[in-house]
């Protein structure tokens, strides 16, 4: 029997989970055409840029806090049954706000999800609130001044994701000082389109405790040994980084390098049905196409675990 090893993530972008069957589902209940951005069951995009239009146009097909809790339970069940006992949700007050929900009933709703999902399979999940970095620095920093008020106990860290060649991370730093001095964990996306001088920038400028992807530290030897030394969690996404074209192939993708460089690495699903993976394939893929061992599998997980953006006690229960 194959192994199915205990997994944890901490890099989900919530509309990025939307199964294309549900977005479909979404669609012809609100009379809302998709043939741009779906296509024969999977969703149409080619490149960075066009998947960022292609996630904002599948943000909005979810309209109500009952959507965002079904769209989150969902996708927590679906993790659940493949043995995962943690996952962290990316969420953007700004997508609520898009749509005219509000930010405060977007982030109800996932709330109810993952209280739903919890109670039918006892996963843990956590919500981190992200400014998209595309829609300027002012939305950021609104984002972080919202979740820095939330008052929402699942609400546990702060994040910036989205067009990464948009200005120098400098512009976006105040965000994350509010985010800070309300106690958030931090972490941005990072070194995934932009190379090692991003995840610099996002080290000396946000002095986050994981950065998300940081893959492209790669291209400097300095910035790995940087990564090393401080600790920092990269939050990797193979399969994102495959179908984004970050690398040609997993042969070629430096998680495990990084890894025996001592970079603290764990795996993750960023948007899966987009980069057609799941959690449960990104495991098979270390195992499998990066021949990582069982014991390297399983410190990812509780590399994922320990970086967490979780109360103490609750880490202790999981880990
Ligand atoms: N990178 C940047 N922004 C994103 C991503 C990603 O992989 N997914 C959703 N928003
Ligand atoms: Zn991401």
């Amino acid at each position: 029997m194959t192994r199915n090893p205990l997994k944890a993530e901490i890099h989900c972008h919530i509309e990025g989970a939307a199964p294309p069957a549900l977005a479909a589902a979404q669609a012809s209940r609100y009379g809302v055409d998709t043939s741009h951005i779906l296509r024969d069951g999977a969703y149409v995009w080619s490149d960075f840029s066009e998947f960022l239009v292609c996630y904002d146009a599948v943000a909005a097909l979810f309209k109500t806090a009952e959507d965002y809790a079904l769209l989150t339970e969902t996708y927590l069940n679906e993790l659940a049954a493949a043995n995962t006992i943690y996952s962290e949700i990316i969420v953007s007050p700004d997508h609520g706000d898009r749509i005219g929900l509000g930010a405060d009933a977007y982030l109800a709703g996932i709330s109810d999800g993952i209280r739903a999902a919890r109670e039918k399979t006892g996963i843990e999940a956590r919500i981190i609130v992200t400014g998209e970095r595309h829609f300027g620095p002012d939305r950021v920093i609104s984002a972080a001044e919202y979740a820095a008020r939330a008052g929402n106990p699942l609400v546990t860290g702060f994040n910036m994701a989205g067009e990464e060649r948009m200005g120098r991370v400098g512009d976006y730093a105040r965000a994350f000082d509010i985010a800070r001095d309300a106690g958030l964990g931090l972490t941005i996306h990072a070194g995934e389109v932009c190379g090692a001088f991003s995840v610099s920038d996002a080290l000396d400028l946000v002095r986050p405790s994981r950065i998300g992807h940081g893959v492209r530290a790669i291209e400097d030897p300095a910035v790995v040994e940087r990564l090393v030394e401080l600790g920092t969690v990269l939050e990797v996404c193979p399969g994102s980084n495959i179908a984004l074209k970050v690398f040609p192939d997993f042969e070629s993708h430096p998680l495990k390098v990084l890894r025996a460089a001592g970079v603290r690495v764990c795996l993750n699903s960023d948007d899966p049905p987009f980069f057609h993976t799941s959690l449960e394939r990104e495991y098979e893929i270390a195992s499998g196409e990066m021949r990582l061992s069982d014991d390297e599998i399983d410190a990812m997980t509780r590399t994922a675990l320990e970086a967490a953006f979780v109360d103490e006690e609750t880490r202790a229960r999981l880990l």
